[in-house]
């Protein structure tokens, strides 16, 4: 019989875009009141690319949070080829940032002072494998001739498999992954290689951009893909193993930036986050499988402690509002004006 209600290690989120000025005044209370931890991600214009930055973003997002949130930004610097190895160093030593992320230029929102040419970054990695500071990837490659459904595919076997060759030891999350190809790439993989999972590639097909008339409120980076991948997913979710964890990929853009004829990518999730995740688990009958996904296998991989308050939710359907205010604008959030079967119990 499905259990009514859940009772969970309150997990963290391994990566999520809080935005800045007044859109992260918006958003990170979502966050906060699920999540005790967030991989934050720094893509934000300009990139978070030195401590310094990172740093100061970090007390930006301290100063949003509500009074009464527990909840611990984790900063990432931004990889750019002028990225200089001392940097690394610092980074390892700061005790606010914990990984690098690797953005391909191109390849999606504020990506263009991303890497185009991955020899030009051997020195840092080099020096990530030394200081064993994790590479998170936004693992597509961006070449025109490759079909925007088989980018995640190719930037495994073009660049994450020489990387591992070149550098064995270091530590590398393959972000948001969509493909059976990449499930069995990471189940496959050494154990230095993880993988994060977002709530809206575990519940969506790429059907879902297309229901009754575009909807941009579904293109995200990377893209929806079919249903076979889709169930990929929910397998390796529910696997029970330990490099799979989670991660919201939770991007939010005002609506006038989606509803448009150049939208950008990204699906606004983390007003329900690990409710719709409860929903996939559901849905696979795994529901005893989410804990460690959302609580354990993230913190082991990054060697942090896993946390000790507990989050209840229950199965309680709720409808989620048209949208909300993002600063001065509006962002329409995953299953606006539908409902959510899961709610978290506050307390
Ligand atoms: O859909 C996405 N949105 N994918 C990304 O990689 C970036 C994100 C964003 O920042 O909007
Ligand atoms: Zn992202």
């Amino acid at each position: 019989m499905t259990p009514t209600r859940l009772d969970l290690c309150r997990p963290d989120d391994w990566h999520v875009h809080l935005r800045d000025g007044a859109a992260l005044a918006s958003v990170v209370a979502d966050t906060a009141r699920r999540f005790a931890r967030a991989i934050v991600m720094p893509n934000l214009k300009p990139p978070v690319m030195t401590v310094a930055q990172a740093e100061d973003y970090r007390r930006r997002i301290l100063a949003c949070l509500p009074p009464d949130a527990r909840f611990e930004p984790l900063m990432t610097l931004y990889l750019t080829e002028a990225t200089p190895a001392e940097e690394i160093e610092q980074a390892k030593a700061s005790g606010t940032v914990f990984a690098v992320k690797y953005y391909p230029a191109g390849a999606t929102t504020n990506s263009q002072d991303g890497v185009r040419d991955l020899t030009r970054i051997y020195g840092v990695l080099e020096a990530m494998e030394r200081h064993d500071l994790p590479l998170l990837l936004h693992g597509e490659v961006t070449d025109p001739g490759i079909d925007i459904f088989d980018r995640e595919r190719v930037f495994i076997e073009r660049h994450l498999m020489p990387l591992q060759a070149r550098f064995p030891s270091l530590r590398m999350v393959l972000e948001h992954i969509t493909t059976r190809e990449a499930v069995d790439f990471v189940s496959e993989g050494p154990a230095n290689l993880a993988a994060t999972i977002t709530a809206h590639h575990l519940l969506l097909n790429r059907n879902a951009l297309f229901e009754g008339g575009v909807n941009p409120h579904h293109y995200c980076a990377p893209i929806l893909k079919r249903e076979t991948h889709r169930t990929a997913l929910l397998q390796a979710v529910t696997s029970g193993n330990p490099r799979f964890f989670l991660g919201t990929d939770s991007a939010p853009h005002p609506r006038h930036a989606k509803e448009s004829a150049c939208g950008c990518a990204g699906v606004y999730t983390a007003h329900a986050a690990i409710e719709l995740y409860a929903e996939a688990f559901e849905q696979a009958g795994k529901l005893d499988r989410l804990e460690a996904f959302a609580s354990f296998h993230g913190p082991d991989f990054y060697r942090l402690p896993r946390n000790r308050e507990r989050l209840l939710l229950q199965k309680q359907s709720w409808t989620v509002p048209s949208d909300f205010a993002l600063g001065d604008a509006t962002c329409v959030p995953m299953r606006a004006g539908k409902t959510v079967a899961w709610s978290l119990v506050e307390g």
